[in-house]
């Protein structure tokens, strides 16, 4: 691997009373990977996601993204990383529910200053990829768990970030859905190149990954 698009060092976070949540984390990730974090609950899995994608800190060693180390003291800097590079998917999806499929998908990019034309025709692009180009003035309740989260996933796409992370995108859908979902993050990541970090406590979910990362109390052990 030449520079990694991802790289991890000695990456810690530990809470008072001795929780040590991550435990000095080496990992490297290569620009287009798909790798899936695999786990018991309470490993460490979404306290490794928040801290690359610049939702929390770490209290010792570091992130670097294509060579370069987060500095997690510059408040701005962090906003900044976390517009340009990273797209996040949640387990309950997080769309905003007064607004359409659609506005939904291009609200990333009202931060971008893009101008509305171009802002419109990305989000239909998007949503008609992930299969929902019938449904971009639908609103959030009307549609499916799993139509929902093709939605937050074209959200995540729209600002072109290289790195998108998600945590359990299937937890709160049927095994079926899920494997759609699957399917399509492997598909994404095969014609978009994007690099993908997806947490899963499902071992059939994380097989459409290139390669399994699993935690144990806070570490990587393979
Ligand atoms: N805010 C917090 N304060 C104290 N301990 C925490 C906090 N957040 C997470 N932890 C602890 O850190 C460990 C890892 O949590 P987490 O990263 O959420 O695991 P996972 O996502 O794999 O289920 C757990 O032992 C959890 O209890
Ligand atoms: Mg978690």
């Amino acid at each position: 691997m030449s520079i990694p698009l991802l790289e991890t060092r000695a990456l810690s976070r530990h809470y008072p009373g001795g929780v040590r949540a991550l435990d000095e984390v080496d990992l490297r990730i290569g620009k287009g990977e798909f790798v899936a974090i695999v786990g018991r609950s309470g490993s460490g899995k979404s306290t490794f996601l928040n801290i690359v994608g610049g939702l929390d800190a770490p209290s010792g060693g570091s992130v670097s993204i294509h060579g370069r180390m987060l500095d997690y003291s510059d408040r701005r800097a962090l906003i900044a990383f976390r517009r340009q590079m990273v797209g996040f998917v949640f387990q309950q999806f997080n769309l905003i529910p007064s607004l359409t499929a659609s506005e939904n998908v291009e609200y990333p990019l009202l931060f971008n200053y893009r101008p509305p034309a171009e802002r419109q025709e990305k989000a239909r692009q998007l949503l008609a990829m992930v299969g929902l180009g019938d449904r971009a003035s639908h609103y959030p309740g009307q549609l499916s768990g799993g139509e929902q989260q093709r939605v937050a996933i074209a959200r995540a796409l729209v600002a072109d970030s290289p790195l998108i992370l998600a945590d359990e995108p299937t937890g709160n859908l049927d095994s079926q859905t899920s494997e759609g979902i699957f399917s399509l993050l492997q598909r994404l990541n095969r014609e978009r190149q994007v690099t993908l970090l997806v947490v899963t406590h499902e071992r059939e979910l994380a097989s459409y990954a290139d390669r399994t990362v699993e935690m144990r109390d806070g570490r990587v052990v393979a």
